[in-house]
């Protein structure tokens, strides 16, 4: 297992549609594994795998509190076959450096998909998780949360976003 780099915004890789899996594999296997440490080390609650340059698709989450026992979910091919209701929260994003936003989903939804082993499942979720949900898909999908939001105030982010990149780049290595 390996923490990985991960990919950030206006890297092309996450504006592509990722690719269905055929083969539950030990490569998938790997890939899971990775997305999990990656997931974890950020922290973060969801993960989707062109997120780590991989357009494979697979998203992971764990909307467990602190508290709490880990809890990772893993969907394999996921598919919002139902959606109900309406619900705004803020969201955030790791590929998405320095920005949240209110962002308008569905306040349930019904998710089909595999299970790490292959095996059929379907998840029903509500409120956070379902959000979590809703995020990691279209990530495969190429759709980040700041798509969701008006044109205007895309630009603006972008606009701030050069700022930050710029103060990065001349800022001395740390060694
Ligand atoms: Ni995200």
């Amino acid at each position: 297992m390996a923490v990985r780099k991960i990919v950030t915004y206006p890297d092309t890789v996450l504006r592509e549609r990722a690719e269905p899996v055929t083969n539950i594999d030990g490569k998938i296997q790997r890939l899971i594994n990775d997305m999990a440490e990656t997931m974890y080390s950020a922290p973060g609650i969801g993960l989707a795998s062109n997120q780590i340059g991989e357009p494979s698709r697979v998203i992971i989450l764990d909307t467990s509190a602190k508290d709490e026992p880990k809890d990772l979910v893993v969907v394999i091919n996921p598919e919002v076959i139902e959606a109900d209701g309406v619900i705004v929260s803020e969201e955030g994003c790791l590929s998405v450096i320095d920005y949240s936003a209110d962002i308008k989903r569905s306040k349930q939804v019904t998710v089909r998909g595999l299970d790490r082993e292959g095996i059929p499942i379907t998840l029903t979720k509500e409120g956070l998780p379902a959000i979590v949900l809703q995020h990691e898909i279209d990530h495969l999908n190429g759709i980040l949360f700041i798509h969701h939001i008006s044109k205007l105030k895309r630009e603006l982010y972008k606009r701030k976003l050069k700022k930050i990149l710029k103060k990065r780049e001349s800022s001395p290595q740390r060694l």
